[in-house]
């Protein structure tokens, strides 16, 4: 549901391209209310759109929202049904908003034991908007990080014991072993969102400081940002709050930044 809300601005200054989130404390926020955790999802799905709106206000190019993980599963029945039934419902929703928008929506995530109709919906969605050239909203739904970098390493492998595929990356490449063909880079484009860049900021909302299994790889150098807020009273303003926290700090990936040394 889109509010009438007025879009904050953020100072001058970088705006990370890329922003990865993790949308805590829907349950809490029910049941601080009395309600069962499934209604604390719809709360969190409600917002969403006035989130992908201010990023897009920002100048943010990607969000990736974690929706659903691998370990999710464990959930009772009665939540996980209504969290199918909303994801569903959100890639219908959201259909005409995206193309006015500009929205791209992609997906990463394993699709085995999703409900037919849901993929259904997703992959509808995902082909309608693929050629949107605004902000991508990628949802990682049924996901998890080190099951991503498994799924790469079984694609590589697969590539390799191909002697074609082999034979031509091999060429390519200009090597003259398959060992050397696997780097850094091969095992980045083989994740599920491979021409992705790198998240550079992180937020993760209801007040745990943890990644969960999330972009493990993708998030080496990304800044972290954490806020005891709940998911579903997240607002555009505290995404702006995010984005200053992020505004202030020194990236040097390792490397020293030109003033460092007045720094120490
Ligand atoms: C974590 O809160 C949140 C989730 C497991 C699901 C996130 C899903 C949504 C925001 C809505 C569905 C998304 C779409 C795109 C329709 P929690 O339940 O673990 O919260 P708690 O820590 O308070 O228990």
């Amino acid at each position: 549901m889109k509010s009438n809300i007025v879009m904050p601005d953020v100072p001058e200054g970088p705006i990370p391209r890329h922003i990865a989130i993790v949308m805590d404390g829907n349950g809490r926020w029910a049941q601080k209310r009395g309600l069962p955790r499934y209604r604390g999802h719809i709360q969190g799905a409600s917002i969403l759109e006035d989130v992908v709106n201010a990023a897009i206000h920002f100048g943010v190019e990607r969000l990736t929202l974690y929706c659903f993980s691998n370990e999710n599963w464990k959930r009772p029945e009665e939540e996980l049904n209504a969290l199918m039934a909303l994801l569903k419902e959100y890639m219908i929703e959201q259909r005409p908003t995206f193309m006015k928008s500009n929205v791209r929506l992609r997906v990463i995530g394993r699709r085995d034991r999703l409900p037919v109709e849901t993929l259904r919906e997703m992959d509808e969605t995902i082909r309608l908007t693929a050629s949107n050239s605004g902000l991508t909203l990628a949802l990682a739904i049924n996901y998890g990080a080190r099951q991503e970098i498994v799924d790469a390493v079984r694609r590589i492998v697969g590539e390799m014991l191909d002697p074609e595929k082999r034979d031509a990356a091999l060429k390519t490449a200009g090597v003259d072993s398959a060992e050397k063909l696997v780097d850094e880079n091969l095992i980045a484009k083989r994740l599920y969102d491979g021409d992705a860049p790198d998240p550079d900021l992180f937020i993760r909302t209801g007040g745990e400081q943890r990644l969960s299994n999330y972009l493990l790889w993708q998030l080496s150098y990304a800044e972290l940002w954490f806020t005891d807020v709940l998911w579903p009273d997240f607002t555009p303003e505290i995404l702006k709050e995010g984005i200053i926290a992020f505004q202030r700090r020194h990236r040097r990936f390792g490397g020293l930044n030109k003033n460092d040394s007045d720094l120490r």
